[in-house]
């Protein structure tokens, strides 16, 4: 409390609103007028004061001076890594069974606590685009009853390096080269595959890039991990180690390589516009938060994992995710800046319950975010802007700096004190302070790593033979693009021959694209058993279709009241229509349908299916010289279809998307060279039924029967894809000289018990609790 002769300022907003007064949004803009930052109304914003009207502007003009003195300072730096982002709000609510390995209050039975997430990109700047082959980064801020906790995690689970003081190495060799600045927002360069060819330690997370997983479909449809592990803590004191993990519940999905670089060039900001979008028409994201549960032995290994390597992941299959609660994005931030770009996260924000690990990786993080943020931020008290601030009650002794808003009472910002009555008080046992674990250390000063970080290859291998053959092929795609695009043939030599190392058949293909020899690899790997639960495409995809788009295509003559019921049955199955014709405004001249885009500014990366309800005749700006895309020489030339009509069928179908047509549309399929019958592609007489059909197809997301194997690829023998169904393919637990019967771990890989044992309901192994369904 203030002494009875002082007072502290009156508590108002930035914006001058009063404290606990009922306008709607305090910290927004107030009142109707224009006015300074000090709150003076101003009458002529437009020009400056000059002695004359043709004369030189004067000194005293403050307006003028304060608003380009603002403007001037408007940008603050952007993020060292992780530049560009996208943001939004939600709510975690927790199922309870996470009470029994942690005494974190928001892992209780069914607490619900707001969050705000951060995705981004690690590489590219601010303005780059959002598809690019790059890790993504999926940060969560609980603002709990116990403080800020951050989970700053990937979408990929193992790191590049397993000790922080190579990061500034890892980073200054994949940003763009320091003498021009290129390439952007890109692994495709000499660098990058220089120091990855050369530390091998980033082998795991490299290939995780040339994956699918490097090219999400959208935000929404990644998983995230924590990666390091952590140990928990449990009310009667028991500890455990854990890995955590989201699973999206619309399923892990991912573009094509020709998805991501059309999208690239036709819509940079496409997965910050497809998060938001999918938010503003109520298609919530979710996420089911996870943990793999592992005993907290001495030698803090698991299956002989060393689980303080960040290099390494534990396979789902040894250790099952089991499920903590549920996360649903439901509002899109008011204001970018405020929101999405000044927030913080930092591993360091922990709360009673949760503690670290001696991961040196994780050790390096918990120095540096507070240290990048005080120059980002602007000074020491980050902490205090909106979107940082905590929800429950701040008592910190933190003092003065640059941007304070708290106005402290008291004088004595130091413990111990008596002259502010000892307080604040330091917090009892029984009033659950965080309380660090009391692990034993010992050992030598060394600059080294343990015996068990040696091994950097084997998960390399287990990775890429987890995945099916359609996902095996990206992947060789990418190293032989990738590594295309390199000049240094040394660089390209050392990769070759630790992917040979890898996999030989991966090597050569790669090595052809190349045109080099398959060099010798680079050593001996260990075979470990594959992990299918790594790979994207499962035995069973029925995944939910909220916020997919559906294309509906029509011509002015085509039958409306199709294209009102394709709309309407889209709408009802929680997606979204575009209805695309050949030009703007509406269908048919007829008020009641609205065209969103037309064949001039609409490419296929913009739906996940089509519908289409007739052809669509050439219109009059479908000439090369008015739209290029007019000129594809693709599909067969039919003069009664618009040629970029064919264009936009054969791109979907390209990237095995679904596509229903009725019969005014068979036109355009034909002139697209396209028969129904073929996986994933769907003739129905009725609007109704063909988007019944869609939302079974997109349940899998692509129809993977599509996908061509490549004759000259050495592996194209190894034809695993069954051909039950339009998209149906091989059970991705049934790799080669593997039991197909049945997704689950068997009993002969699951680790001996140990001596510790679990606290009850979740389990170290998949005996009780809830099992993951991933
Ligand atoms: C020693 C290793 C690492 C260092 C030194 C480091 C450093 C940084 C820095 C300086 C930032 C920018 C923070 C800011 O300006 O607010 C950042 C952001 C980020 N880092 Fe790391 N990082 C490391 C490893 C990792 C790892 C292993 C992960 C994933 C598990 C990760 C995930 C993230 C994420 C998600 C962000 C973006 C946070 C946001 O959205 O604001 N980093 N990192």
């Amino acid at each position: 409390m203030p002494n009875p002769d002082q007072r502290a300022p009156e508590t108002v907003t930035a914006t001058g609103c009063p404290f606990g007064a009922s306008a709607v949004a305090p910290r927004s803009q107030q009142g109707e007028f224009l006015t300074t930052a000090t709150g003076t109304r101003l009458r002529d914003s437009d020009h400056s004061l000059k002695a004359g009207r043709r004369g030189p502007t004067l000194l005293q003009d403050h307006h003028l001076r304060e608003k380009i003195m603002h403007f001037d300072h408007e940008r603050i730096p952007e993020r060292v890594v992780h530049a560009r982002g996208a943001g939004a709000h939600g709510v975690f609510t927790s199922y309870g069974t996470g009470a029994k390995i942690t005494t974190a209050r928001f892992l209780a039975e069914k607490i619900e606590t707001p969050v705000f997430v951060r995705f981004s990109t690690v590489l590219g700047s601010r303005g780059s685009a959002d598809t690019v082959r790059d890790t993504r980064g999926f940060a969560t801020k609980f603002y709990t009853e116990e403080g800020n906790y951050d989970l700053v995690g990937n979408n990929i689970p193992v790191f590049f390096i397993q000790d922080g003081i190579k990061f500034p190495d890892v980073v200054h060799a994949a940003k763009p080269h320091p003498d021009r600045e290129i390439p952007q927002a890109q692994s495709a360069h000499d660098t990058f595959w220089d120091f990855v060819s050369l530390h091998t330690e980033a082998q795991a997370h490299t290939m995780w890039n040339m994956s699918d997983r490097g090219i999400p479909a959208s935000f929404r449809t990644m998983e995230g991990f924590g990666v390091h592990t952590f140990r928990l803590t449990n009310a009667d004191g028991e500890t455990c180690l854990v890995k955590f993990h989201w699973k999206p519940v619309a399923g892990v999905h991912s573009m094509t390589w020709e998805e991501a670089q059309l999208a690239a060039g036709a819509d940079p900001d496409f997965h910050r516009r497809d998060l938001a979008d999918a938010i503003e028409a109520g298609a919530f994201p979710s996420w089911e938060l996870g943990v793999q549960v592992m005993p907290d032995t001495q030698d803090e290994m698991f299956e002989g994992i060393d689980l303080l390597d960040p290099t390494k992941l534990v396979p789902e299959e040894l250790c099952p995710v089991q499920l903590l609660g549920k996360m649903t994005l439901n509002a899109n931030p008011t204001n970018y800046f405020a929101e999405t770009e000044q927030v913080m996260f930092n591993p360091g924000h922990l709360v009673p319950g949760i503690d670290v690990t001696n991961d040196p990786l994780l050790q390096a993080r918990l120095f540096s975010y507070v240290d990048t943020q005080l120059t980002r931020l602007g000074g020491p008290n980050f902490a205090q802007i909106p979107i940082n601030r905590a929800h429950a009650p701040v008592n910190d002794m933190l003092r003065d700096g640059f941007h304070q808003h708290a106005v402290h009472t008291g004088q004595a910002p130091y413990r111990p004190n008596s002259i502010d009555a000892g307080n604040p008080a330091e917090t009892p046992e029984a009033q659950r302070p965080f309380v660090e674990v009391s692990t034993p250390v010992s050992g030598e000063k060394v600059r080294a790593v343990p015996a068990t970080f040696d091994d950097h290859l084997s998960q390399v291998r287990m990775f890429y033979r987890s995945l099916t053959p359609v996902e095996q092929d990206h992947v060789a795609a990418a190293y032989t693009f990738e590594l295309g695009k390199c000049y240094e043939n040394p660089v390209r030599e050392r990769q070759l021959a630790h992917l040979a190392a890898v996999d030989t058949d991966l090597a050569k293909t790669v090595a052809t694209g190349l045109g080099l020899p398959v060099p010798e690899p680079s050593t001996k790997v260990a075979d470990v058993e594959p992990s299918p639960a790594l790979s994207q495409v499962k035995a069973e995809m029925n995944f939910p279709v909220d916020g997919r788009i559906v294309g509906i295509v029509a011509d002015d003559d085509a039958d409306l009241a199709q294209v009102k019921k394709a709309s309407a049955a889209v709408e009802k199955a929680g997606m979204t229509p575009f209805v695309v014709a050949a030009h703007g405004g509406h269908l048919g001249g007829k008020k009641d349908v609205v065209i969103d885009r037309t064949l001039l500014t609409t490419r296929s990366i913009e739906f996940d299916a089509l519908l289409a309800v007739s052809a669509i005749a050439p219109a009059p700006d479908s000439a090369a010289a008015f739209d290029a895309k007019a000129g594809d020489p693709s599909g067969v030339p039919n003069s009664a279809v618009d040629p970029r009509l064919t264009l936009l069928i054969g791109e979907m179908y390209r990237h095995c998307k679904a596509i229903a047509f009725l019969p005014e549309a068979e036109a355009a399929m034909a002139a697209a060279g396209i028969e129904a019958g073929t996986p994933g592609i769907v003739q129905e007489k009725d609007a109704d039924k063909a988007v019944g059909t869609l939302v079974d197809l997109l349940g899998a997301h692509r129809a993977w029967d599509r996908f061509p194997r490549s004759s000259a690829d050495p592996r194209a023998g190894r034809d695993v894809v069954t051909r039950a169904g339009a998209m149906s393919h091989r059970p991705s637990s049934c790799l080669p000289g593997q039991d197909c019967s049945s997704s689950r771990p068997s009993d002969s890989r699951r680790p001996e018990r140990a001596s510790t044992s679990p606290p009850d309901g979740v389990s170290w192994v998949a005996s009780a609790s809830r099992l993951s369904t991933y």
